[in-house]
């Protein structure tokens, strides 16, 4: 028999989600296969009790995911064929191709569903967006949910959007560990050690994270209590909101970082 859910690309993403789905308790290993032209992906899906797909087969599969990168997107759809409407749900978390291209190169009939998660998938804390455009089944849209509730929390979005949001929680991550990244650095700057600069930032990060989690105050609420009027935190933040004046600011510069994240998802979509 087939295994019920094939993971087209065994890399980062594709692991995290076999991981997910099998700790929820959502398929047993032997019910996922994986299908990866590297022979150390391979390796690990067996040595994690996972099937290697066979691409002939995929047919009889439930579900397909792809997990590869967009580059490699071609040769995986020559290599998996026609898909027909009745087949296995097609799932995407390939940033920037659509949906409609991707059913194209599977031959045009198939069901797609497009899917952004991010790297927080690999410790069950991902949130990812779903495309719930009006010509996708709400059966589908519920399993492709179903899956990605495995590995964290899920949004729904028009695919329209799907390039926003691959820029603000798929690449997002990275901008959090780029600030953090900063943030050490300066630390350093004031005289600490690279170890003390580093523990300092990153617990601040993870308890910031931690405290937003665990109160119903949003982020200008908590801010606001670490702030007191002539105080320290205020120094700080009248002179990371100065430069406003000159490049626009904090605000801007997250606009302009979330705008090129987006629009190279727009780009890869043009291919
Ligand atoms: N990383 C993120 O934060 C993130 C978030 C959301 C969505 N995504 C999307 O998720 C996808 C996968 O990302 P990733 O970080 O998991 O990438 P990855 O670790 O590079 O995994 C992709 C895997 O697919 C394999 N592959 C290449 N060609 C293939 C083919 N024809 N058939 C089957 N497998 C093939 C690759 O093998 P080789 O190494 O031999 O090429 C690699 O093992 C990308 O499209 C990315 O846009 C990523």
């Amino acid at each position: 028999m087939a295994p019920r859910i094939v993971i087209v690309g065994f890399g980062n993403l594709g692991q995290a989600i076999a991981r997910g789905a099998i700790a929820s308790g959502l398929a047993a290993p032997s019910e996922i296969g994986a299908l990866d032209p590297e022979p150390a992906q391979r390796a690990r899906a067996e040595e994690h009790g996972l099937r290697l797909a066979n691409p002939a087969r995929i047919g009889e599969s439930e579900t397909v995911l792809l997990a590869v990168k967009p580059q490699s997107f071609q040769e995986a759809a020559t290599a998996l064929g026609t898909i027909p409407t009745d087949g296995p749900l097609v799932i995407s978390v390939m940033a920037g191709v659509r949906s409609g291209a991707i059913r194209d190169a599977l031959g045009g009939a198939a069901r797609v569903v497009r899917a952004m998660p991010n790297t927080p998938a690999a410790v069950g804390r991902a949130v990812t967006a779903v495309a719930s455009d009006a010509d996708v089944a709400e059966d589908d849209l519920a399993r492709v949910e179903q899956l990605f509730a495995s590995v964290g929390k899920t949004v729904r979005v028009p695919e329209a959007l799907f390039d926003a949001v691959t820029a603000v929680s798929g690449s997002g991550p990275a901008f959090v560990f780029r600030f953090l990244e900063a943030w050490t650095a300066a630390a350093e700057s004031l005289g600490l050690s690279e170890e003390k600069a580093a523990v300092l930032a990153r617990e601040t990060l993870i308890g910031a994270a931690a405290l937003l989690e665990r109160t119903d105050d949003g982020p200008q609420v908590l801010r606001a209590r670490v702030t007191s009027k002539g105080g320290t935190t205020a120094a700080g933040l009248a002179r990371m909101d100065d430069a406003a004046t000159r490049t626009g600011g904090i605000d801007a510069l997250m606009l302009e970082t979330l705008r090129a994240a987006r629009d190279r998802g727009a780009e890869l979509g043009r291919g």
